[in-house]
């Protein structure tokens, strides 16, 4: 079963964590599913970008992204090169390690 290690994050995951999941689950579902309660806005339907997170070791493992998939993250915060909507990206047999930015866009909008 694939380990995902989260990088700390102030509100999600002080310390960082280390997580497993099986594969052919979602980032998102596995963050879930282990209380890192990460935004899920759109419940996991590809039509918001809270749960974007960058996936720092491991993204070429990952199924591929989509057209959808590419044009929100284009909205997201924070948007990076290996940035991907977790709800959308399935784990294979490889560990990851990923990062959740520290704001969403609706933390972005409250901010501004
Ligand atoms: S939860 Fe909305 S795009 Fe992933």
């Amino acid at each position: 079963m694939p380990t995902i290690k989260i990088l700390p994050h102030r509100d999600y995951c002080p310390e960082g964590a280390e997580i497993t999941a099986p594969a052919g689950t979602s980032i998102c579902e596995a963050l879930l599913d282990n209380q890192i309660n990460i935004e899920h806005a759109c419940e996991l339907s590809c039509a918001c970008t809270t749960c974007h997170v960058i996936v720092r070791r491991g993204l070429e493992s990952l199924n591929e992204t989509t057209e959808d998939e590419d044009d929100l993250l284009d909205r997201a915060w924070g948007l990076e090169p290996q940035s991907r909507l977790s709800c959308q990206a399935i784990l294979a047999q490889d560990d990851l390690t990923i990062e959740i930015p520290k704001y969403t866009i609706n933390h972005a909008k409250e901010a501004a």
